[in-house]
């Protein structure tokens, strides 16, 4: 039926891109300001979360580190400051749905808990899922019985995001709310009831999104599950991290792969190899995870970047391809002899023959990262024309002017540290590149939680000044490539 043939791509391919755009006024929500309890419960079996706790066959040095844990832990227990017994690291097996599109984890909601699949989305910070009353949009997804849950609190508010051309809206509740191993009560989150849109948003079985950003772009106002976690300090580490699968050119790849993993609360060592390099975030960590790009070069000729913030890009897991200005894809353009601008679905896009070998390499800290041509090119059609995974992004004033994607973050690990804010990637380990292989297991959804952050117990009234001034709307540019 179509003029071209999807040679790469032996399914329908979906292109999800999640990214901030323009800016509301929101109202804030206060009741997560007042300081979490953390309540830990005995380890439950089988549940992904590592708990710092003594081994049973030591070697020398661990005993001594676990010596000194244990006076710590008692040093604590009656007086002292160290909390470092009740720290943990949480893991969650990721899917890959469609060859790269989209990176979905299992989330728990309600009681008793449910398990649905949401995107994992460091480009925004709310959360929200399909809602029992969902009438559009939502055929085929697993939605949200907020009535069957007994902790479920109706917030009686309204939510709206924009999705360029499309927008979904709903209303906000607080529920139970657990990943990975962890727990957060009276969760703030968006049930949503309407998903309009050109092409359908959500593909079974992802039911919704987590945003992990920060709070300063929350639709909701609302502090988001990660950050309940991080101000309960429960985290071994002052970080997230992801290690992604890549299926686009793999013969024989399903609609569902397995896609990785995600690590709450620290590093998976398994994963990568050599250092991590940190770069600071610019904000300090209010609003995106975000980085100035440093160098930017195309088949080895580099691509003058502005010292402002035209060159702050969002690292975006919940974004398939990388947006980059359009001045900057049009020099691209001209390194790679016979590119021309696409049209009608491919408008934001550009072509080039499917010849060509294009790398395209960049840094933001002291290392230098390679888009090879394998992911350099997005779709092949029979004729020779290839479409590439750089698109042109129009954003709106306030928001990254760049938005890196899987396209980038498929080929290192990744890790989004709070404290101090920074993002650091790696290569990735032998280990981690034998998980992009076909017919693998994919992650089963885990229940059970040994940490549980309980809901604040004396809201008070904090810096509202700073939510209102940002607020968000989302732009998605989403594709449906049908065979
Ligand atoms: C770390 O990654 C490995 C895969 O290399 C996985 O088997 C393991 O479960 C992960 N560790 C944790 C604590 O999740
Ligand atoms: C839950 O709500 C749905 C509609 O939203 C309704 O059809 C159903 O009967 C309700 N279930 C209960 C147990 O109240
Ligand atoms: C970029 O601009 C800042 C101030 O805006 C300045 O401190 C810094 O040195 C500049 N960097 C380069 C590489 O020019
Ligand atoms: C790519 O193919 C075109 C036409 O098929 C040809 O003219 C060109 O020389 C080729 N380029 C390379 C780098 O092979
Ligand atoms: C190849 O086919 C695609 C899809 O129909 C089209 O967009 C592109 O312009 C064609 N390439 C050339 C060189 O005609």
């Amino acid at each position: 039926m179509a003029p071209w043939t999807a040679r790469r791509l032996p399914h329908a391919l979906v292109l999800l891109v999640l990214a901030i755009l323009s800016t509301h006024t929101l109202a804030l929500d206060v009741s997560d300001d007042a300081v979490d309890n953390v309540a830990r419960r005995s380890p439950v079996l089988g549940v992904p979360l590592q708990r710092r706790n003594p081994r049973r066959h030591l070697t020398e040095d661990e005993y001594g580190a676990w010596a000194q844990r244990q006076v710590e832990y008692l040093r604590a227990k009656y007086g002292g400051t160290s909390s470092e017994d009740k720290r943990a690291i949480g893991t969650a097996g990721l899917a890959n749905q469609n060859t790269d599109s989209t990176f979905y984890a299992s989330v728990g909601f309600g009681t008793p808990l449910e398990q649905y699949n949401l995107i994992l989305d460091t480009g925004s910070a709310d959360t929200w899922i399909a809602g029992a009353d969902c009438t559009t949009g939502c055929d085929g997804v697993k939605r949200f019985a907020a009535n069957a849950s007994s902790t479920f609190r109706d917030q009686n508010r309204p939510f709206t995001v924009h999705y360029g051309s499309a927008s979904a809206r709903g209303s906000l509740g607080r529920d139970v709310v657990q990943m990975a191993g962890f727990e957060v009560q009276d969760q703030l989150f968006a049930l949503v009831e309407s998903v309009t849109s050109n092409k359908p948003l959500l593909h079974s079985p992802v039911s919704g999104l987590m945003g992990l950003a920060f709070r300063g772009i929350a639709a909701s106002g609302g502090m988001p599950f990660w950050l309940r976690l991080a101000n309960g300090g429960v985290f071994d580490r002052p970080m997230m991290s992801f290690c992604l699968t890549r299926f686009l050119d793999v013969d024989g790849a399903s609609a569902l792969e397995p896609g990785g993993y995600f690590t709450l609360g620290g590093v998976n060592s398994s994963l990568y190899s050599g250092d991590i390099d940190f770069v600071p975030l610019p904000d300090e960590g209010q609003t995106y995870w975000e980085l100035p790009l440093k160098t930017f070069s195309v088949n080895g000729a580099t691509i003058p970047l502005a010292n402002d913030s035209t060159s702050d890009a969002a690292i975006d897991t919940g974004t398939t391809l990388i947006g980059a200005p359009t001045a900057i894809i049009d020099q691209m353009m001209t390194h790679i002899p016979g590119s021309f601008s696409g049209q009608d679905e491919y408008e934001a896009y550009f072509m080039y023959p499917c010849n060509s070998s294009v790398q395209v390499q960049f840094s933001f800290g002291s290392r230098l990262w390679t888009v090879g041509p394998r992911d350099f090119k997005l779709i092949e059609f029979s004729n020779g024309t290839c479409v590439s995974s750089f698109f042109r992004l129009s954003p709106g004033s306030s928001s990254p002017k760049w938005i890196i994607g899987d396209t980038f973050l498929k080929t290192v690990y990744s890790v989004f540290q709070y404290d101090p804010p920074a993002i650091g990637f790696a290569t990735l380990s032998k280990t981690a590149l034998e998980l992009s292989t076909v017919g693998g297991e994919l992650p089963r959804p885990s229940q059970g939680a040994s940490v549980v952050i309980t809901g604040a117990s004396s809201p008070r009234i904090a810096h509202p000044v700073l939510s209102s001034l940002f607020g968000l709307s989302f732009f998605i540019f989403y594709i449906l490539l049908t065979l």
